[in-house]
């Protein structure tokens, strides 16, 4: 807290401790009560009536249509930042990018706690992808998504990933990591391309109650409960 008062305040670090005493600093509408108070990034932190810090913390999804970047910035495609058109869209980081021609639930967020608690695959959440592929599955391939397959060039092996099969050419894929190019590496292993493939889910956030093509929209309050993680302070009409 004391840092933040006094790189933002332009006050010396020690005068901190006297404004302090002063009830002049107040942390999200209370007087702070100590110089070492935790200030997180979307804490609002005032000085008398200068409002210091005041973010607010942001969790939209998007439904990516293909030939979009998963990336801040492009100097030739559009990217998935600027299909959501709000003065903060800049602030926003990608929680799990998709590869250029694949498409639907994408997470956008302000918040690095959450986006890591989301990727971190000891937090088990899973990632639902529809496949359409080019030639025939068999039930070989449930075996081997389960079993793992080792990756040359990160020299690991994947996490057991559940596949359904749903038809001949189609099938539903569960993992809960979001290695390079994943799904494609893992039926690439039999020699079978991957013709299209859709994120339909991310933990309890379906696209079936998602916007639609290209469009985005902010998670709700009780989205955000549901998907279990820890999250910051939206109010709950929000
Ligand atoms: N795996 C892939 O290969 N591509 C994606 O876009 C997502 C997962």
């Amino acid at each position: 807290m004391d840092r933040l008062v006094s790189e933002r305040g332009g006050v010396h670090r020690k005068e901190v401790r006297l404004l302090l005493a002063q009830g002049r600093i107040h942390i999200d509408g209370r007087p702070a009560d100590s110089i070492n108070q935790a200030v997180g990034p979307f804490t609002r932190v005032t000085l008398d009536a200068r409002v210091l810090q005041a973010n607010k913390a942001r969790y939209v999804m998007l439904h990516k249509p293909s030939g979009v970047v998963s990336a801040t910035r492009d100097k030739q495609h559009k990217t998935v930042i600027d299909l959501v058109s709000v003065p903060y869209s800049s602030e926003l980081h990608i929680v799990g990018r998709l590869d250029f021609n694949s498409t639907g639930l994408m997470l956008l967020t302000n918040d690095g706690r959450w986006s890591r608690s989301l990727s971190d695959p000891q937090n088990n959440i899973a990632k639902t992808y529809r496949v359409l592929l080019e030639k025939a599955l068999d039930d070989s391939y449930v075996k081997a998504f389960a079993d793992g397959m080792y990756f040359d060039f990160e020299g690991v092996t994947t996490r057991p990933a559940e596949l359904r099969i749903l038809g001949q050419y189609e099938a539903e894929v569960d993992l809960i990591e979001g290695r390079y190019h994943q799904i494609k590496r893992m039926f690439g292993r039999f020699d079978n391309r991957v013709k299209a493939l859709h994120r339909t889910s991310v933990g309890s956030l379906s696209m079936a109650a998602g916007p639609a093509l290209g469009q985005w929209r902010e998670l709700t309050l009780s989205e955000l409960d549901l998907l279990g993680l820890e999250h910051c302070c939206l109010s709950p009409t929000e």
